[in-house]
C-alpha cells in the first residue's frame, strides 16, 4: 500500500464538528416528507420523532438507505427520545391528528393542544436556542399556545401555512392562465381556515396585478378554491390530507433560516400593533432569517382586505380562548 494510500486510510476520526440539524416531531405524512426534503436538499441532518417508535426509526433507516441514491451527504435518525433532539438549530412541530369522522373542532384543539404543548415544552427543554416551526392545525392557535408554552421571545417561534396557501393560489393561477409558474406571485395571508385572505391585487403574472388578467367571477372561483384547498385533497383522498406541498412549504422557512436568506414570506408570526393588531400568531408578510422573524412587512390594505383580516384573527381569538378554556394551565 502506497504511504498515500496508507495515510488517508488512517486519518484521525473527523473532529468533533458541530452539524446543522433539525427535530422534526411526528414522523407522519408530513414530518416523514420534510425529513426527506431537508436531507435531500443537503440542508441539515435531521432528528425524527414520534410517539410510536418504529416509525421513525423505519423512516431513517429507508431514507439512509436512499442517500448514496439521492447523492446527499446529510444524516437521519428516528427516535421516540427527546434526549436524542439536543442540540437542534429548528424544531419542527408536526405531531398531532387531522380531523377525523365524528370529531368536532373542539375535540381536535382539544387532543392536538395537549399533544403540541407537551411536545414544545419537551423538545425546547433539549435545544434552548432553537426556533420553533409549528405545522399541526389548528395552526394559528397551536402557534400561539406553542410560543406560551415554549416562553421563547415570539421572533423564535413561528407558523407555516400562508406559503402553502399562497402555493395553492399561485398554481390555480397559473393553471387558469397557462403560464408558467415561475411567473407567479401569489399572496395569501391570515389564518389557515375558512377566513384565510387572499390578495388578488398582490398577485401577479410577469409583474402585473391579477385583477388586470381576469374577471372577478373568474378570480373569485380561484380565491374559494384555495380557501378550500386542504378540504379538496382530504375529499379526494378519503384517508388523511395533503402533505406534498405543506412539507416543501416548512422547507421553504427551514432553507430560509438555515441558510440566513432574508426571504419574505407569508408565515404566521407574532403582531404587536401591526395591521391594527396585537397579542396574536396570523398569516403576514415576513422578513425571515437566521435569528427568525426579523420584521413583519406592512402592505397597504385597502378597508376590506384590513377587515377580511381582522375577522381572521377574531376568530383565531375565540379558538385561543377555546383551547385556554378546554385545558386550563
Ligand atoms: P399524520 O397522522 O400522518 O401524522 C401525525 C403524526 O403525529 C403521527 O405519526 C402520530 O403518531 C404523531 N403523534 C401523535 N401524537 C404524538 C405525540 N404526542 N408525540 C409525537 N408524535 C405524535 O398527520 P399529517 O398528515 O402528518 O399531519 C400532521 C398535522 O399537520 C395535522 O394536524 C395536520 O392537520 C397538520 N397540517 C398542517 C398544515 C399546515 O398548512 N399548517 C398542512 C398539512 C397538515
Ligand atoms: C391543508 O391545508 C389540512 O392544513 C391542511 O392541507
Amino acid at each position: 500500500m502506497s504511504t498515500f494510500v496508507r495515510n488517508a486510510l488512517t486519518l484521525r476520526p473527523s473532529i468533533a464538528c458541530k452539524s446543522i440539524q433539525v427535530a422534526v416531531i411526528g414522523a407522519g405524512n408530513v414530518g416523514g416528507t420534510l425529513a426527506q426534503r431537508i436531507v435531500e436538499r443537503n440542508l441539515a441532518n435531521v432528528v425524527l420523532l414520534d410517539i410510536m417508535p418504529g416509525r421513525p426509526k423505519g423512516i431513517a433507516l429507508d431514507l439512509m438507505e436512499a442517500r448514496g441514491l439521492e447523492g446527499h451527504e446529510r444524516f437521519i435518525y428516528g427516535t421516540d427520545d427527546y434526549a436524542e433532539t439536543a442540540g437542534s438549530d429548528i424544531i419542527v412541530i408536526t405531531a398531532g391528528f387531522p380531523r377525523k369522522p365524528g370529531m368536532t373542532r373542539d375535540d381536535l384543539l382539544k387532543v392536538n393542544t395537549e399533544i403540541v404543548v407537551q411536545a414544545t415544552k419537551k423538545a425546547i427543554a433539549y435545544s434552548p436556542e432553537a426556533i420553533i416551526i409549528m405545522v399541526t392545525n389548528p395552526l394559528d392557535v397551536l402557534t400561539y399556545l406553542a410560543w406560551q408554552a415554549s416562553g421563547l421571545p415570539p421572533e423564535r417561534v413561528m407558523g407555516m401555512a400562508g406559503i402553502l396557501d399562497s402555493a395553492r393560489f399561485q398554481t390555480f393561477i397559473a393553471l387558469e392562465l397557462g403560464v408558467s409558474n415561475a411567473d407567479v406571485v401569489a399572496m395569501v395571508l391570515g389564518s389557515h381556515g375558512d377566513l384565510m385572505v387572499p390578495l388578488p391585487r398582490y398577485s401577479t403574472v410577469g409583474g402585473v396585478p391579477i385583477t388586470e388578467l381576469m374577471d372577478e367571477e373568474t378570480i373569485e372561483r380561484l380565491v374559494q378554491r384555495t380557501r378550500n384547498g386542504g378540504a379538496e385533497i382530504v375529499e379526494l383522498m378519503q384517508t388523511g390530507g395533503a402533505y406534498y406541498a405543506p412539507a416543501s412549504s416548512v422547507c421553504q422557512m427551514v432553507e430560509t433560516i438555515l441558510l440566513n436568506k432574508s426571504r419574505i414570506l407569508p408565515v404566521a408570526s407574532y403582531l404587536t400593533g401591526e395591521y391594527g393588531l396585537n397579542d396574536i400568531f396570523i398569516g403576514v408578510p415576513t422578513r425571515l432569517n437566521c435569528r427568525g422573524v426579523e420584521s413583519i412587512l406592512q402592505l397597504d390594505l385597502t378597508d376590506a382586505e384590513l377587515a377580511a383580516l381582522h375577522a381572521s384573527a377574531e376568530a383565531v381569538r375565540r379558538q385561543i380562548q377555546r383551547a385556554h378554556e378546554l385545558q386550563p394551565a
